[in-house]
């Protein structure tokens, strides 16, 4: 039997029927059609599907979708501007390298906005520690570690470089 869910999601309120066993990324995904949000493990290990409930970060695999009823979620969806111009995170990896195939950065970049939301100036240790639910087979983290530094920086108002 499905029931019926809403949620903000990226701003907007949404609602779907959906079967009470879904994952909140299925229903992203499958039903809703957003998929920047990716499954890599599927059991918690890799944080590909990471999005933000009520500005914390979670793993969307893990998730039941029925616990997202009138939260607020955001994915990498929400983050450029109506007009395309993207956000200060997603300019700071595209200017650093911080994303090579991309399947990890929508989860990369969600748990940096969740960082940079609770500590706007975190060191590298806290930047490296804030990424250790989140797997990157391509990049050796440098360039991550980078791009959110850069982010923190630009999201403060100051010039990075
Ligand atoms: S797909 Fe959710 S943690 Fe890997
Ligand atoms: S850029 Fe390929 S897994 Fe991270």
């Amino acid at each position: 039997m499905k029931v019926e869910v809403g949620f903000r999601l990226n701003g907007y309120e949404v609602r779907a029927e959906v079967e009470p066993h879904l994952r909140l990324l299925d229903v992203l995904r499958d039903t809703l059609g957003e998929t920047g949000t990716k499954e890599g493990c599927g059991e918690g290990e890799c944080g590909a599907c990471t999005v933000l409930v009520d500005g914390a970060a979670i793993n969307s695999c893990l998730f039941p979708v029925c616990e997202a009823a009138g939260t607020s979620v955001m994915t990498v969806e929400g983050l450029a501007e109506a007009n395309g111009a993207l956000s200060p995170i997603q300019r700071a990896f595209l200017d650093h390298g911080g994303a090579q195939c991309g399947f990890c950065t929508p989860g990369i970049v969600m748990a940096g906005v969740a960082l940079l939301a609770e500590n706007p100036n975190p060191s590298d240790a806290e930047i490296r520690y804030s990424l250790t639910g989140n797997l990157c087979r391509c990049t050796g983290y440098v360039q991550i570690v980078a791009a959110i530094r850069a982010a923190a920086v630009a999201t403060r108002g100051e010039r990075g470089d």
